[in-house]
């Protein structure tokens, strides 16, 4: 953290690497509210987190000293100073592509930002205009989504490949994400971190449908990855607006995360072409559930399922990224 900067809130959109427990408030079968889901965490609750303990959400918040567990805006049973301190509004397997969203029933992108208004309105009558002003003037906004537009959109359902080469297909779900970052700002949104695409193709999930006999890492994913991260990165690059000043910095979570699955050993893993519930290869949500078994180790694994990392896993690309961004988005 730089000196003397305090951070009073962390809010967070997108899907499920940030998703707090929203997806337990509606109807979609895209949950982690059930065991095994949560095994390592507080009282081994499972409470809608999609990983085995805490989520890159929480781990963010208590690095920049806002608080240790952020909790779902969808939670009914919020308390004020935690509404205050901050909330998220992720829903797991959305994207920015609106199909996406509705294949999986996920929140939106574009509804999450209708809740981030209504959240806006509470602040004003819990701590007054002013105050609210300054919360959002100062607080961080993290913004992960896009790999459920490829892995369980494009890569999975033909509609969009008729419609859409995967040049095209980025194209489109940038200008979705450039819209999504310009109205975040026009909400009063000032320091704000967008994650790239991770190297989605190996996910133990893609490895299974398009890795071949070794599963190996599913080249095309990854490809479609590299070439959407491109183009988010100088996209992003252009929002950089003066007036009022807003803060939009691009983190790299590709290269670290493929840095870590090429050379495990040095970060403490074993296996990372598969999940530590059930076979590791194909359950995610409600097919990793109570009769899965989980590995005997979990500190060995890269991946809690098949989608999601450990929280093991998140917290060296965590630290990894706040080294490397966090004085430039707090810059502000
Ligand atoms: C931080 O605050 C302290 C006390 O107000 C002050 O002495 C110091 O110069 C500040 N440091 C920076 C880098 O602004
Ligand atoms: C928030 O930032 C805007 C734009 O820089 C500024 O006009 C406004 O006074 C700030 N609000 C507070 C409460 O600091
Ligand atoms: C799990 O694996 C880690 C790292 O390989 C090791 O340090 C630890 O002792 C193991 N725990 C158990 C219970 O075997």
């Amino acid at each position: 953290m730089p000196e003397n900067v305090t951070v009073p809130a962390l809010i967070a959109f997108g899907d499920s690497i940030l998703d707090q427990g929203n997806n337990n408030y509606f109807p979609t079968f895209i949950r982690a509210n059930f065991p095994p889901y949560g095994m390592n965490f507080l009282g081994a609750r499972a409470t809608g987190r999609f990983t085995n303990a805490k989520t890159p959400t929480d781990l963010i918040a208590e690095k920049i000293k806002v608080k240790e567990y952020v909790p779902a805006y969808l939670n009914p049973f919020i308390q004020d100073q935690d509404m205050i301190t901050g909330v998220s509004f992720a829903s797991g397997a959305t994207g920015l592509d609106p199909l996406t969203s509705r294949i999986n029933s996920a929140i939106p992108m574009m509804d999450q930002l209708q809740m981030f208004s209504n959240y806006i309105r509470k602040l004003h009558v819990l701590v007054g205009k002013v105050e609210t002003g300054n919360i959002l003037n100062n607080s961080l906004f993290l913004v992960a989504t896009g790999s459920d537009d490829f892995v369980d959109n494009y890569f999975t359902y033909p509609i969009r490949k008729v419609q859409y080469d995967i040049p095209s297909y980025c194209n489109y779900l940038i200008s979705k994400a450039s819209t999504f970052v310009k109205e975040l700002h026009k909400l009063g949104a000032r320091r704000v971190v967008v994650f790239s695409l991770p190297a989605i193709g190996c996910m133990p999930t893609s490895r299974t449908l398009s890795g071949g006999k070794y599963r190996s890492c599913a080249s095309i994913y990854n490809k479609a990855a590299k070439f959407f991260n491109k183009k988010l990165s100088s996209e992003l690059y252009s929002l950089r607006f003066r007036n009022p000043p807003v803060k939009v910095v691009f983190a790299d979570i590709y290269t670290p995360m493929l840095e870590i699955i090429k050379n495990p050993q040095s970060y403490g893993f074993e296996i990372v072409d598969r999940g530590c519930c059930g076979t590791g290869e194909v359950e995610v949500s409600w097919m990793c559930n109570a009769l899965s078994r989980t590995c005997s180790n979990i500190s060995n694994y890269f991946f809690w399922d098949s989608f999601h990392p450990t929280e093991k896993a998140y917290k060296i690309i965590v630290d990894h990224l706040l080294q490397i961004y966090v004085n430039d988005v707090l810059s502000l």
